[in-house]
């Protein structure tokens, strides 16, 4: 059993900052203890790594990926060996991509499809949440098999897109109520995709076909009362709620007035909707502003939405920052919608970034070390099942570990990054911190720009259910 030694760092957790030094045997974490405490046993070590000046973190947890994924009339630019290798690069050692049914398909012929795709081919750990495109008695059934057989502890609802993904409202209760006898969290996709579609269809109507139209066809009020909506069906229900990427300050209001009365309802955002703006991406000349299109959309600065999800990140009225990876190439995927903004692949790929960018809200004073690590790892392990095997740096843990430099500094740009995407959302982004070195299960998976790791060393992560409800 290999053993590391990790000496001089600053441990940082989900509640501060310590000097320690982390003793890794295997695949585990084997203790934890004060400045100089393994120095004996270094000899015995197979390595020492020196963290002087450098934060010693749990690796990151994104919770929202989407690898592979059949969507817009073609597929995610990544695959799960090229997206897994990208995240490790940006110190995320896990993630919980979606297994896909739609209306018509088999729930269970879904998962086995998404376990075939990630299979042998990860190189950091995964999970599965499962979209339910379809809820019929059958699809019910099999969200009781996933949740008590198969570790796969979440659904995830969509309230848009008719006629793909679309739930109506009793088809939501239904599948809230089976959740709800499960223990298991419902994720929902607010948006009132109908509505949506009227306002789609009046645009082109009016020869508005700019990627722009994409966040003026889906106004903060489909999202603000689609929100609201869920958080009501799930209070009937008595089911833990999870909104996922959430844009608009005012869905985020619905989700603080909840979770102030005490209610099970959570909400996610992603790095785009904190740092990228409707003014200065999504209307960009041209057709430069698909690169941006995304669903929920970005949203004004000038009214204020990227501030108010820096503040409710403080509050904790948004719990988790995860990314939303759906990732299309300009060429031929993005492309597809260049006269029609409404065939534009709906996402943005950023998971070798969420653990940089979140870094930066840091050193400009959004988030305080401590809150940085619980909304990137300790949270996401906690809301989903998996800690404390993942999301903190503890004796028994993984050994799912990031070296981070904050005197380094990392240049993001589709030149330099790992994602297979031909542009980056995030061109030019400046950040005062470097991932230096990565390592998943004990095994040093990312180091000095390189990538040491293997493909296949990824293992499927079979999930508990919520360990964050009140
Ligand atoms: O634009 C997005 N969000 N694409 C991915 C699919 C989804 O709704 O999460
Ligand atoms: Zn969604
Ligand atoms: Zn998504």
């Amino acid at each position: 059993m290999a053993r590391t030694l990790i000496t001089g760092g600053t441990l940082l957790s989900s509640t501060g900052a310590s000097a320690a030094d982390v003793l890794i045997d295997g695949e585990v974490i084997g203790a934890v203890g004060s400045p100089g405490f393994f120095d004996d046993l270094a000899p015995t070590c197979d390595r020492v790594i020196d963290a002087t000046r450098k934060f010693v973190l749990p690796g990151g947890i994104d919770v929202h990926t989407h690898m592979e994924l059949p969507f817009g009339g073609t597929a995610a630019s990544d695959t799960f060996e090229s997206g897994t290798i990208a995240a490790a690069f940006g110190g995320t050692t896990s993630i919980i991509d979606f297994a896909v049914q739609r209306t018509g398909e088999d729930v269970r012929d879904g998962l086995a499809t998404w376990h075939a795709k990630a299979d042998g081919n990860c190189a950091i750990d995964y999970g599965f949440h499962q979209i339910v495109g379809g809820v019929d008695d059958e699809a019910l059934r099999a969200m009781t098999e996933l949740a008590t057989n198969e570790g796969v502890t979440s659904f995830k609802l969509f309230m848009a897109y008719p006629g793909v993904f679309y739930s109506d409202d009793g088809q939501i209760l239904r599948a809230m109520q089976t959740a709800s006898e499960l223990g298991a969290t419902i994720m929902m996709h607010a948006e009132n995709g109908p509505a949506i579609d009227v306002l789609v269809a009046q645009a082109l109507a009016r020869g508005e076909t700019a990627p722009r139209y994409h966040s003026l066809t889906r106004p903060v009020e489909m999202e603000e009362e689609a929100t609201h909506r869920a958080i009501m069906l799930a209070r009937v229900a008595r089911a833990p709620l999870y909104i996922v990427h959430m844009s608009a300050k005012e869905a985020v209001d619905a989700v603080a007035r909840a979770r102030d009365m005490g209610a099970n309802v959570f909400g996610e955002t992603c790095p785009q909707y904190l740092y990228l703006s409707l003014e200065e991406h999504l209307s960009k000349a041209g057709f430069d502003g698909a690169a941006y299109v995304c669903s929920t959309p970005l949203r004004s600065r000038a009214e204020g939405h990227q501030d108010a999800l820096w503040r409710s990140l403080r509050t904790n009225d948004l719990s988790i920052v995860s990314t939303d990876h759906c990732p299309f190439c300009m060429k031929d995927q993005k492309e597809l919608g260049r006269n029609d903004f409404s065939k534009i692949p709906n996402g943005i790929g950023s998971v070798e970034h969420r653990m940089d960018l979140l870094y930066q809200g840091v050193v400009t004073g959004e988030i305080s070390l401590a809150r940085w690590v619980e909304l990137a790892s300790t949270t996401p392990a906690r809301m989903f099942g998996l800690y404390p095997r993942k999301g903190v740096v503890a004796p028994g843990s993984d050994a799912d570990i990031v070296l981070y430099d904050p005197n380094g500094s990392t240049d993001i740009s589709a030149k330099t990054h790992h994602m297979n995407m031909d542009h980056s959302a995030y061109e030019g982004i400046h950040v005062d911190g470097h991932v230096e070195t990565v390592i998943s299960r004990g095994r040093v998976v990312i180091e000095g720009n390189s990538f040491t790791g293997v493909v296949g060393h990824g293992q499927y992560l079979r999930r508990g259910l919520s360990q964050y409800l009140v």
